[in-house]
């Protein structure tokens, strides 16, 4: 492996080569994306091979050679591209503390997987000569088996016919006293970005007063995302929930700030996104976000959702979360169980325990990935508050945005049990156990189990197992959706006393006529893939 990172390849760009040796890279994982980074800057820099003399140190008041510029809209000199070059390194060096484990040490086979999976989300031209995918298996070192030179033949065929627009994200985040989390979370932002594309990302903090140091952090990040193109905004309210009646009133409206920005661009450039992803503080590893948006474009879904945990002190193990949102496709709430106990549905269950992508009425769990057409309506969906008045029942605001998905005809929602995602380190590393090499037990064979095997590893068969599980084809299949619930067990919160949570006593609450026709989940906006 080491020998082939060495080996001169003729069309990468002599920076970008040395960018991987500085960078001591050691998994298959972390070569992959270096070499997708550096396809990012070959694309975001244009001519980079005509730039390859390093510009010179210059201190500020040395007066600027460059005196005849024509455009005087750009008041700021905009750095070189070797200047951007250093930056860009330094960001996608940034090394993640808690998420670090992601995609280290992951076996070759689940790299390789990966590599061909996500190929359809890299949102630049390939090199001119249509090759990335060749170079991934060069930067690996894994033979390619005639399969995968297929496969190559068809991407690099797209690669030479893009004219499509590039897929456009709009990412929203909601911090409040993120410090600690924020390094992770911009270092994962940083290298799916990458992959996705620099200009191609539109990312939208909302930051409700934290009173730690959130904000000096969130500033830094921002102006070095500026320096290379990623497109980045923060807003901070010092408004707190004292302002507001209802607790789910000031929940939907901390919600639809991270979104103002997708309604300025639409309204004053006409810019309009393809995927929206929002995220809460949570963890996510490069792969999860790359996983929810690759099955939200595959299943052209309104919606598309991971699971996540919290510590169940009592029964000792990691817990599905969010059952305050989450409804199976009969309308029942998900259990705050075990995983063998979280869907009452039997369908949806075997599905799940199967980790295969799952239909559901509702879901949230950390991060959503969003089809955005939805905001776009003239009759504008957004997070809202219950109408108590017209005796709707007051579920959280994220139901609520499904159920007016539903009603829009974007009924089509789900969630991705492989995605697992936790609000700590503590569950976060009972969830992420490192993979053991099997292989090396005398009789582990023998006993039914084959490496490289998802349905006999046990590693695998664990529902907490190693995050680098391999890909079974059933994931890659669209779901078929089905019509809409006729009742959504719904457990309001009117949040009249003091409680901090819900305090109404449970209903099964009826849905409208037009969610149970198959006009709900037919798709509106094709956001698939074009070889798929
Ligand atoms: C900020 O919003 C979060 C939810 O995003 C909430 O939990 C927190 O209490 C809010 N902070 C303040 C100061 O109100
Ligand atoms: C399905 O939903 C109905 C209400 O519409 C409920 O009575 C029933 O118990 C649910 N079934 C399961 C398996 O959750
Ligand atoms: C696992 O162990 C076997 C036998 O010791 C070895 O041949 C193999 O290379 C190891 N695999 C990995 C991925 O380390
Ligand atoms: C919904 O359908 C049921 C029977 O299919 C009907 O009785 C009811 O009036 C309908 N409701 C609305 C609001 O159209």
């Amino acid at each position: 492996m080491k020998n082939s990172l060495k080996e001169k390849t003729h069309s990468i760009p002599a920076q970008v080569h040395t960018f991987f040796k500085a960078k001591r890279i050691s998994t298959p994982a972390a070569i992959l994306i270096g070499v997708v980074i550096g396809l990012s800057i070959s694309r975001l820099f244009g001519g980079w091979s005509t730039s390859s003399h390093p510009t010179q140190w210059r201190s500020s008041h040395t007066p600027s050679t460059s005196s005849h510029r024509q455009q005087t809209r750009h008041p700021t000199q905009v750095p070189s591209i070797d200047q951007r070059f250093r930056i860009l390194e330094l960001l996608t060096t940034l090394t993640p503390h808690y998420t670090r484990e992601c995609g280290a040490k992951v076996q070759p086979l689940y790299a390789q997987q990966a590599s061909e999976r996500y190929s359809p989300l890299i949102g630049h031209n390939p090199p001119s000569d249509g090759s990335w995918n060749e170079w991934v298996h060069k930067f690996t070192g894994l033979d390619e088996d005639s399969n995968t030179r297929k496969r190559e033949t068809k991407s690099s065929k797209r690669g030479s016919d893009v004219a499509k627009a590039p897929h456009k994200y709009f990412f929203a985040i909601n911090l409040y006293n993120s410090f600690d989390i924020l390094p992770d979370l911009f270092s994962t932002l940083f290298r799916v970005s990458a992959i996705l594309g620099y200009p191609n990302i539109f990312v939208s903090i909302y930051e409700n007063g934290s009173t730690d140091q959130t904000k000096a952090l969130l500033r830094i990040f921002s102006s070095l995302t500026h320096a290379v193109g990623l497109r980045f905004t923060i807003r901070t309210s010092m408004r707190t929930r004292g302002a507001f009646n209802h607790r789910i009133e000031y929940l939907a409206e901390v919600r639809n700030a991270a979104f103002l920005p997708l309604h300025e661009l639409r309204d004053g450039e006409g810019e309009i996104f393809d995927t929206i992803v929002f995220m809460n503080d949570v963890l996510p590893c490069v792969d999860d976000l790359l996983e929810l948006i690759y099955q939200s474009r595959l299943n052209n879904a309104g919606i598309t959702c991971a699971a996540d945990y919290m510590y169940h002190t009592e029964l000792q193990t990691p817990v599905f979360y969010d059952n305050w949102v989450a409804r199976d496709i009969n309308g029942t709430a998900l259990e705050n169980a075990p995983f063998e106990r979280v869907f009452n549905h039997p369908p949806s269950n075997s599905r799940w325990l199967a980790h295969l992508p799952v239909q559901v009425q509702s879901c949230w769990n950390g991060i959503a990935v969003l089809d955005p057409e939805p905001f776009y309506l003239a009759s504008r969906v957004k997070f809202r508050m219950a109408r108590i008045t017209e005796g709707e029942c007051s579920a959280s605001e994220c139901s609520l945005i499904c159920n007016d998905y539903w009603e829009a005809g974007y009924g089509r929602i789900m969630m991705v049990p492989r995605v697992k995602l936790a609000y700590d380190s503590k569950v976060y590393d009972l969830i992420h156990p490192a993979r053991r090499n099997l292989t090396s037990i005398r009789g582990y064979v023998r006993l039914g189990g084959l490496p490289d095997n998802p349905r006999t590893d046990p590693q695998d068969r664990a529902w907490f197992g190693p995050h680098d599980r391999l890909f079974m084809e059933e994931e890659s299949t669209p779901i078929e959706f089905t019509s809409g619930p006729s009742h959504v067990w719904c457990w309001g919160w009117d949040g009249a006393g003091d409680l901090e949570g819900p305090d109404v006593d449970p209903i099964w609450e009826e849905m409208s006529n037009k969610t149970r026709l198959p006009s709900a989940i037919k798709v509106r906006h094709d956001r698939g893939f074009e070889d798929l």
